[in-house]
């Protein structure tokens, strides 16, 4: 449609369809299936405002948005369809491994790759918008939602950020791809304590270094929606806060797109104590320029009678609906309003070939070695008997919470990846993966009988466990398959205990005593505190929730036929009283390493140490590539020069490998304490076996500068280090200086 003819059709609108068009509702209004995830108390609109509905929520398929899109087409005055938009977040039907193992590659053409074949899939049953990338940087492990985040780091995190837009918003102009929402504007990841839906407070300085700069790559990459957080952030709740939305997003960032509330969030306004009642709070949210309620009824009930008090001018209400029209218009809804969906197309995109091939292979640089002692891995199927146990072993839900269209049947289990490599390979499911009652209650997913179906009965577990004790004792190697419920991580999910189960720990306890080679699979979608299993196993594999095609990875990993390259993105704390932990921590006074004190007055822990277990960047593969000659090509820079750093690796090995190098640096003196290290750059490059290499990167010093405490980016002369290594922790180091 013209532009013209779009104005005109928003003339003709009446007040009633233009608030409409503000309204998102999910299936049950229209009668198809609804899996959205949130509370589904009673919202009180009436059938007009489901029949006006601009957007629908997660309803899916080619079949079922069709017949919704026919239907609302048809009741709505001037036939204008329907937005479908969807929680997409780490694939559709092909899964990917969640959002922390995709960071945990390292590879953002990969990670492109992934959102633009999941987005074909959506796009051909009937999605048009995303809600992805989840971008909110996350430092605690407590938080349920760190499984959906890239990781903890806001440089990687903006080059993700980038990679996940484009790639699902390049096939728009084919119908192949779907518009990006990008979330939760702003600062999710910060929660206080890691529960869930609690505050957020932060300097503006920590704020605008490492909360903002991933969200601000997702708007210069072209993301057409954003999300805001169910939060508050230093005392105003994100979805009505005009600071954030109008004068970062839309002024200072200039983003053009339309903005959504999240589930219900203008409702919890009032529960927030920031409004009074719901037109107070459609009130607040309008006035901070928010497009579209999702889910509560404050616009549907509250916007009307604004506009007849006069609070609320409807040229106001117009802005914010010609933005949700322009989209339509964009994606050519109003020629086209399945956009290209069809059943035909659906059952040929989802689950192809070619899309499994793409999630096994990032699966297999998802996972991250974390120990492999003596080299007891790759496994050698020939020469050793070799078993599998533990609760994973056989489960095909290896999807993770937020893959809400995802189905476990679809996914291969580790025990089927396995079987490739060893037909017979000896199974015992050794124990359930959770047998906490209260805990499998709180979920809040589960009835009474299907937590009654989880827990076995007592003499089972005895059985189950004697069961995979005798089947150890008579193998070289185990292979455990340990790990979270899936429900465990993601939205609300939120824990204070991170280890896995007791019952997982007992049996591993039991395991290690037979002296046996033991091999650790961890399925999680966090962070979990391993310190207490490291000397019971040789080996452990983090896995994540690796998607549908994780058994086939997990087997190509164990067999050698890839060697492991991922390496963390987020750290791995110790003990959970280390939480919130991440690797670019602020400089301290009394530093735990290299303090001028000694003893007891140095910024520790009496009873762990103050480093985590394993550092962000961390991770292992069949060799140890070797760092030496850190050169820079001049030990002092002024600002209109660039610093050339390399460096050489070394593979000795006869593993041809994938390393991800390293950059970091730090701001020795600065008029605002700066962080230990930060992340500049990296490369993963491939250093073939028995070869060497030397790696360069090219730093402007635009890149040193940071955030003061009013937003403003500066850069200060004087001495900085850069660090190069294999991870944060283990880097060579040489000093220049900005002059
Ligand atoms: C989540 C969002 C999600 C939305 C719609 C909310 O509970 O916070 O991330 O996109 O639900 O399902």
């Amino acid at each position: 449609m013209k532009e013209t003819e779009l104005k005109e059709l928003l003339n003709d609108m009446s007040l009633d369809e233009k608030i409409g068009q503000l309204v998102q509702l999910s299936g049950e209004f229209f009668q198809a299936n609804d899996i959205s995830y949130g509370p589904r108390e009673k919202l009180g609109i009436t059938q007009k405002t489901v029949d006006l509905t601009g957007s629908v929520l997660n309803v899916a398929g080619a079949e079922a948005t069709r017949k919704v899109q026919d239907h609302q087409m048809a009741v709505q005055p001037h036939h204008i369809p329907v937005l479908f938009m969807s929680d997409v977040i780490y694939g559709y039907k092909t899964i990917y491994p969640i959002p922390l193992g995709l960071g945990a590659t390292w590879n953002p053409d990969l990670v492109k790759k992934a959102f633009a074949t999941a987005a074909d899939e959506a796009s051909s049953a009937g999605i048009q918008v995303g809600y992805a990338p989840m971008l909110d940087t996350v430092h605690d492990a407590r938080w349920g939602r760190v499984l959906e985040s890239p990781g903890e780091d806001p440089r990687l995190n903006s080059i993700y950020a980038q990679a996940m837009v484009t790639g699902f918003q390049d096939g728009l102009k084919d119908k192949k791809g779907i518009a990006s929402c990008f979330k939760h504007f702003a600062g999710y990841g910060g929660v206080e304590a890691g529960r869930e839906y609690n505050s957020v407070d932060m300097s503006i300085s920590n704020l605008y270094q490492n909360y903002l700069p991933a969200y601000k790559a997702a708007v210069k990459a072209g993301a057409k929606m954003a999300m805001t957080s169910l939060t508050s952030l230093n005392g105003v709740p994100s979805t009505a806060d005009q600071w954030l939305l109008k004068d970062v997003l839309r002024k200072a960032w200039r983003f053009k797109g339309i903005i959504i509330s999240d589930y219900a969030s203008i409702y919890e306004l009032i529960k927030h104590g920031f409004a009074t009642d719901e037109t107070d709070a459609a009130e607040k949210a309008i006035n901070a320029s928010m497009d579209i309620d999702m889910k509560s009824p404050c616009y549907a009930n509250g916007l009307k009678k604004l506009v007849t008090n006069g609070k609320l001018d409807e040229k106001k209400i117009d802005e914010t609906v010609w933005r949700v029209l322009s989209l339509k218009n964009e994606l050519h809804l109003f020629e086209d309003p399945y956009f290209g969906s069809s059943v035909e197309r659906e059952k040929k995109s989802v689950l192809s070939e070619e899309k499994r091939k793409l999630s096994r292979k990032i699966a297999e640089e998802a996972i991250v070695m974390l120990q492999n002692k003596d080299n007891v891995l790759p496994l050698k199927p020939r020469d050793e008997k070799i078993a599998l146990i533990g609760p994973y072993s056989t489960e095909h839900s290896l999807l993770g919470m937020w893959a809400v269209h995802g189905e476990p049947k679809d996914s291969i289990s580790i025990e089927e990846g396995i079987k490739k490599y060893i037909p017979n390979i000896k199974v015992a499911k050794g124990t359930d993966i959770g047998r906490n009652r209260k805990m499998l209650e709180k979920l809040g997913f589960f009835s009474k009988e299907q937590i009654d179906q989880m827990i076995s009965p007592e003499v089972i577990e005895q059985k189950n466990n004697e069961q995979a004790v005798s089947l150890a004792k008579q193998s070289d190697v185990v292979i455990l398959a340990m790990g979270e419920n899936a429900l465990e991580a993601g939205e609300a999910g939120a824990k204070t205990n991170l280890c896995l189960p007791q019952n997982q720990l007992s049996l591993i306890d039991k395991i290690s005593k037979l002296g046996k080679k033991v091999v650790l699979l961890i399925i999680s979608g966090r962070p979990l505190v391993l310190t207490n299993i490291v000397d019971k196993v040789d080996a452990i594999l983090e896995c994540w929730f690796p998607g549908t095609e994780g058994g086939n990875a997990i087997a190509n990993i164990l067999f050698g036929k890839a060697n492991p390259s991922g390496r963390l993105t987020m750290t791995f704390p110790y003990d959970v009283g280390q939480e919130p932990i991440y690797y670019n921590h602020m400089s301290t006074g009394r530093p735990v390493h290299n303090s001028q004190h000694v003893g007891r007055f140095v910024s520790k822990y009496i009873d762990a140490p103050a480093d985590p277990l394993y550092p962000f960047g961390y991770g292992l593969s069949y060799d140890q590539i070797k760092y030496s000659d850190l050169k820079l090509d001049k030990e002092k820079l002024s600002r209109n020069e660039e610093l050339n750093v390399s460096i050489k690796l070394t593979n000795d090995s006869n593993w041809d490998c994938k390393e991800t190098v390293q950059l970091y640096f730090h701001d020795k003196v600065a008029s605002l304490v700066q962080p230990v290290k930060r992340l500049l750059d990296f490369q993963k490059v491939e250093v073939p076996k028995n070869s060497s290499k030397e790696v360069t990167f090219m730093i402007k010093p635009q890149q040193l500068g940071f955030f003061d405490n009013h937003g403003q980016y500066v850069l200060e002369n004087g001495k900085f280090d850069i660090f190069v290594g294999r991870n944060s922790r283990d880097c060579l180091q040489k000093e220049f200086l900005l002059d």
